[in-house]
């Protein structure tokens, strides 16, 4: 029996469209990941898993793992609810209401860190962390993009672009009272999310490459003069966070950053399929069935829209998986509520009623549109368990 075979038997019964993850691939990239972070801490992206069933399956696997990077206060509340203990949010708020229910549950035996660039941030949490009167920790965010000429290597997030800054931003921290800075945290983008073996985009993948191999000294630089720099002026930095799925192999080498993030690199969702440096099973998707068929060549699906975040690019749409050589149609993309298929170069005979499947773009967002994941292994569904969508969280 082939994988499609496989999977059509294990879902025959099940209501379609539904989202499943292979648990048998999705240990291969945990041992994957793993092995290339090469025996430093992994903090687990959350953003990219979004089930609190599978979060804890990751952590409960391995010691490697460290912890949750969160991607809103309000998730890191609800974590730590459930029992989770060392939580980063990663990405700054300004959300009262969410700021005051992670600062409740950031009590002990819970580690929680906030992400910081702009003094806004810190004396919000400032004056939230006093009415509590505890003290907020804090991690300074770094940029990690590189300028070249024309072109802006990176992404647009903090305000905080050299050791300079840094240090002149922790200068000013350091006196409100309910503030500490513990970690340092500089995401390079450029390196862990942008693709360098993308089929078809060979020009595109030989500049992307050249650029990151420029890039890379820079990033070096850059993040581990600012940690030398914070710690000269006294800062006690017990958190040194770096990289993604994308870049495990580049961020590991610098020997001050003592975690390293991944979250997309467990499903492996197919933006992750097109890096030189590794390659990961794709273990999670959505199978969806065929209604009608408009002609001899082309089978039309239920639903099959699910258009990753970013900018708007074909290969943000979910991609045709199983069976093997189905095609999108170039003007209808995946639809809204159907999606055509064309048949010509795929072997396996399709009928209204036959399932296919397909994978996202990115790696989270499959679970926003899903209550449920269906776990599967050995040839058969071990496990339905909720999404955050399924728990009622909407975070974004
Ligand atoms: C701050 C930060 N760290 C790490 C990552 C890497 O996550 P992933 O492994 O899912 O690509 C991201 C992704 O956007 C991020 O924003």
């Amino acid at each position: 029996m082939n994988l499609y075979q496989q999977y059509s038997k294990i879902f025959s019964g099940i209501t379609k469209p539904a989202a499943w993850v292979d648990m048998d691939k999705f240990d291969d990239n945990i041992q994957i990941n793993l092995n290339r972070a090469n025996n430093r801490s992994v903090r687990i992206a959350s953003k990219s898993v979004r089930c609190v069933h599978l979060l804890r399956y990751l952590l409960n696997s391995s010691q490697q793992f460290n912890g949750i990077m969160c991607y809103h206060p309000m998730e890191a509340a609800l974590l730590a609810e459930e029992g989770f203990d060392d939580l980063l949010i990663a990405y700054p708020s300004m959300c009262r209401d969410s700021i005051v229910k992670a600062l409740q549950a950031s009590t002990k035996p819970v580690k929680m860190y906030f992400m910081v660039d702009r003094v806004e941030h810190v004396e919000l949490l400032n004056a939230l962390a006093a009415e509590f009167n505890i003290t907020a920790n804090v991690c300074l965010d770094l940029d990690m993009s590189v300028p070249f000429p024309g072109l802006h290597f990176g992404v647009h997030r903090s305000n905080i672009k050299t050791p300079r800054d840094a240090v002149t931003f922790y200068r000013h921290i350091k006196d409100f009272q309910h503030i500490k800075l513990c970690g340092l945290m500089g995401y390079e983008a450029q390196i862990a999310g942008v693709g360098d073996n993308v089929p078809g985009k060979m020009l595109q993948n030989l500049v992307v490459r050249h650029l990151k191999k420029k890039s890379l000294p820079v990033i070096n630089d850059r993040r581990t003069e600012t940690v030398l720099a914070l710690i000269r002026e006294g800062a006690n930095l017990t958190l040194i966070n770096g990289g993604g799925t994308g870049s495990i192999e580049s961020t590991i080498q610098e020997p001050l950053v003592n975690e390293v993030t991944v979250g997309s690199g467990f499903y492996c969702s197919h933006l992750f399929d097109y890096y030189r440096q590794f390659k990961l099973e794709p273990a999670a998707g959505f199978v969806t069935s065929v209604a009608r068929q408009p002609t001899e060549s082309i089978v039309t699906c239920n639903g099959g829209g699910y258009v990753a975040s970013g900018n708007a690019e074909r290969i943000k749409m979910p991609k045709p998986y199983l069976p093997q050589g189905l095609r999108l149609d170039s003007n209808e993309g995946t639809g809204e509520v159907q999606t055509p298929l064309h048949t010509g170069q795929c072997r396996q005979e399709l009928r209204p009623g036959d399932p296919v499947f397909f994978r996202h773009a990115k790696a989270g967002e499959l679970c926003e549109h899903f209550n449920h994941l269906y776990l599967i292994r050995n040839g058969s569904i071990e496990d339905k368990v909720t999404t955050y969508r399924g728990n009622g969280w909407a975070f974004m």
